[in-house]
């Protein structure tokens, strides 16, 4: 697929894969595909069936919910996991704030590579252990 390789050696600087070897992270870099937002497009739609996961290769995106902004993600943060596991809708929106590159994820890539490597779900559940505390701290409004 074209842009795999680059999205494989972009992914040995970002933490998500930064535990798996050059061979799993260039198997798995094959299973997704690049796509380019624009500034403003809405990545992810509040309430739609989830289909995807996303990882950020270049640029912002920020996480909204109605008015409130829950977060900020930049390069090698991901988002998109909550509908895959609990097979919900989305529970935000997920918009681009610069021109931003993901690695997308289908959810059956999804559901066969969480299987597969076991310090992917590891490595998520830190990072959604992280945010719920990040959101627990911040201020309701
Ligand atoms: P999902 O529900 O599939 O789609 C919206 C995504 O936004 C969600 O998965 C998470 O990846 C992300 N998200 C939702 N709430 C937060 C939050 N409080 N902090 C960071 N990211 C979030």
């Amino acid at each position: 697929m074209a842009g795999a390789p680059d999205a494989a050696s972009l992914m040995g600087n970002v933490p998500f894969f930064a535990g798996l070897d050059e061979k799993k992270r260039k198997s798995i870099a094959t299973q997704g595909k690049e796509i380019s937002y624009k500034a403003g497009d809405k990545i992810v739609e509040d309430g739609s069936m989830g289909v995807g996961f996303y990882l950020i290769l270049d640029g912002r995106a920020e996480v909204r919910k109605g008015s409130k902004i829950l977060a900020t993600l930049g390069k090698g943060q991901f988002f998109g996991e909550m509908s895959l596991i609990d097979e919900q809708p989305r529970s935000a929106d997920v918009v681009a704030l610069s021109p931003t590159r993901c690695w997308a994820l289908s959810s059956w890539a999804f559901a066969s590579v969480v299987k597969t490597n076991p310090e992917i779900p590891m490595m998520m559940l830190k990072e959604m252990a992280r945010r719920l505390r990040s959101a627990q701290s911040s201020p309701t409004s």
